[in-house]
């Protein structure tokens, strides 16, 4: 069925495991994810951002796309869907007015008591529809390493802050910045574990963690231990499918058919996402 995250988050937090966030591009992306699912007998979030919203048409395409599948797929494991950094409180209730379930409000780029505000906004309009709500502090790095230690400590979230927006608010689950990043990492990932103890001590809600692609596993099993119960995933699918389209066209350079090179990049994204699943815990979790 499709569902917010909370009662997924919640009991992932309670058993010690976490549900993944794997990112919608298009038709084949959402086949893959909601098949690896299915298969694994998983819960599962798709994320969209408001770009690939953007890209397939918009938050109707999406909501119709997804329940479509849903419904050929056959599929039973609980289903989110997921605006990825909502932009504003205007962006948020348009996609939960086009019927996603659960919404991130992104004001990690506010000062404090601004993004306290705005998302104080978008819980109260959510919970009326029986959304879920993500918040986000401090911010998540893009290129930039952390090799200056100054500077990967100004992007971190800090924890007194994180639990007055927490409590403020009343999200349902919380993404404190703690030196992940999005997009391929340059060496190993500096997650501040330290921080993220301290984050799930004050605020006791689950957190999730950005930037899921390239954190080893015993990076991954550290942060579902401290309370970790979402990972977001979308750049690794990226890869692996981009992959086997360039294999196929290699192989074939006079291929034409979309299917011919978007099937087989479907079946890579859906192995991809079932690794992801088992690694996370939440295989068998449905
Ligand atoms: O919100 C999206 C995720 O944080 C994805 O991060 O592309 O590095 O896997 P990633
Ligand atoms: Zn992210």
């Amino acid at each position: 069925p499709l569902v917010s995250m909370t009662e997924m988050l919640n009991k992932a937090k309670a058993e010690g495991y976490a549900v993944g966030q794997f990112n919608l591009n298009n038709l084949e992306f959402t086949q893959a994810i909601l098949q690896a699912a299915q298969e694994e007998n998983s819960p599962v979030i798709c994320g969209v951002s408001e770009g690939a919203a953007r890209y397939m048409g918009g938050f109707k395409t999406v909501v119709a796309m997804v329940k479509a599948l849903m419904e050929d797929y056959k599929v039973t494991v609980p289903v989110a869907i997921h605006l990825d950094h909502g932009s504003s409180f205007e962006k948020c209730a348009e996609a939960i007015h086009a019927g996603f379930t659960s919404v991130m409000i992104d004001g990690s780029h506010h000062p404090l008591e601004e993004n306290i505000a705005i998302t104080k906004k978008v819980v109260e309009l959510a919970h009326i529809h029986g959304v879920s709500v993500e918040a986000e502090l401090g911010r998540i790095g893009g290129q930039e390493d952390d090799l200056i230690v100054d500077d990967a400590e100004a992007a971190y979230a800090i924890p007194s802050e994180c639990d007055q927006l927490v409590r403020e608010t009343g999200v349902d689950c919380f993404a404190p910045a703690l030196g992940s990043v999005h997009g391929p990492y340059k060496g190993e990932p500096n997650l501040g574990f330290d921080r993220m103890k301290e984050v799930m001590e004050l605020t006791g809600i689950p957190l999730v963690l950005h930037g899921g692609t390239g954190i080893p596993t015993k990076d991954i099993q550290k942060a579902i231990s401290l309370g970790t119960a979402k990972i977001n995933v979308n750049t690794e699918n990226q890869i692996s499918s981009a992959k086997v389209i360039r294999e196929v066209l290699a192989e074939k350079p006079n291929e034409y058919d979309p299917r011919k090179f978007l099937g087989p990049a479907r079946d890579a994204i859906r192995e991809t996402v079932k690794g992801k699943m088992r690694e996370f815990g939440s295989a068998q979790k449905a």
